[in-house]
């Protein structure tokens, strides 16, 4: 990933010291003893090379949304409300490590009004790492046996001044894999650092479904050594702990979820934007 990813303004060469003591190494050094030691902008540099890799971006769809626009025109009022206070008091609610979580039926607006807050929190300079669940999933799963890279990236999840967690529930996982996503949301709930996610279940129906796992099996069928893979839905008690424990904490951060109802607004879409 690039290190364009988080757009944290400032100065027009984004690796030089802002202080001028080094070439941007992050290192100074000292001729006569031919030593290098710790520029001043290292630990800042360090920060802002970890959010970096982190993705950080409104993806292209929901780029233009804002309360004066449709689709949010559109939605509930109550709901916009909620979400709009929460921007207004964006940096407050950030400090005392207040999320928010949007419920509801598939194709209603959740997402466009969590990117909204995102949008919002990445203007007002703070890092922000966005991801729907499955591709969080996948990268923890894609950073393991790298030595420190998988502790190293739970870190930098577990640092981001928000993360958003998009499709929270729409995928079966890993025992393993969930307990990766429990031990990052229980850091930001220890270290009181705000969560955003919007899901399709309401609480209880997340917990049940994080505790479900996809149980791949290979039936061997003799014969000239054919197989086969088998796919089985099974409920696991222990990950469903760990399911229970993760919609805990997002209650007591989120709050309660702010509901969004109705008909999918994507099926509506073609049919309103067919030529007359
Ligand atoms: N109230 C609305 N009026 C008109 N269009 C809407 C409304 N809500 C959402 N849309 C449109 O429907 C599409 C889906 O919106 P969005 O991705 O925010 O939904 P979602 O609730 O996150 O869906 P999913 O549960 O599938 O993730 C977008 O193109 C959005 O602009
Ligand atoms: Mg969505
Ligand atoms: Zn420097």
């Amino acid at each position: 990933m690039s290190a364009d990813v988080l757009s944290l303004g400032g100065s027009r060469d984004p690796d030089a010291c802002p202080l001028g003591l080094c070439d941007g190494s992050g290192f100074v050094v000292d001729e006569a003893t031919n030593t290098a030691s710790d520029c001043r902008c290292r630990a800042s540099r360090i920060a802002r090379k970890r959010a970096a890799s982190l993705e950080g971006r409104i993806p292209k769809r929901y780029r233009g949304a804002s309360f004066d626009r449709p689709p949010v025109l559109g939605m509930p009022e109550p709901v916009v409300s909620a979400v709009r206070a929460y921007v207004r008091n964006l940096n407050a609610r950030l400090q005392e490590g207040r999320g928010m979580w949007l419920v509801g039926d598939v194709g209603t607006g959740k997402t466009t009004l969590a990117m909204i807050v995102s949008g919002a929190a990445l203007e007002a300079g703070h890092s922000v790492a966005i991801y729907s669940l499955p591709r969080l999933l996948n990268l923890i799963r894609d950073e393991v046996g790298t030595d420190n890279s998988l502790l190293d990236l739970l870190d930098r999840l577990s640092c981001v001044d928000l993360l958003h967690i998009d499709d929270l529930g729409a995928q079966h996982t890993t025992p393993w894999r969930l307990e990766q996503l429990y031990s990052i949301i229980d850091a930001r709930y220890q270290s009181g650092r705000p969560i955003v996610a919007t899901t399709n279940l309401m609480p209880d129906e997340l917990a049940g479904q994080m505790g479900r796992r996809t149980l791949t099996t290979t039936v061997s069928e003799g014969g000239a050594g054919e197989s086969s893979e088998e796919r089985r839905v099974v409920s696991d008690d222990a990950s469903e702990v760990v399911g229970r424990r993760i919609v805990s904490r997002l209650i007591e951060m989120c709050g309660d979820p702010l509901p969004l109802y109705g008909e999918d607004k994507r099926r509506e879409l073609p049919v309103m934007a067919r030529p007359a």
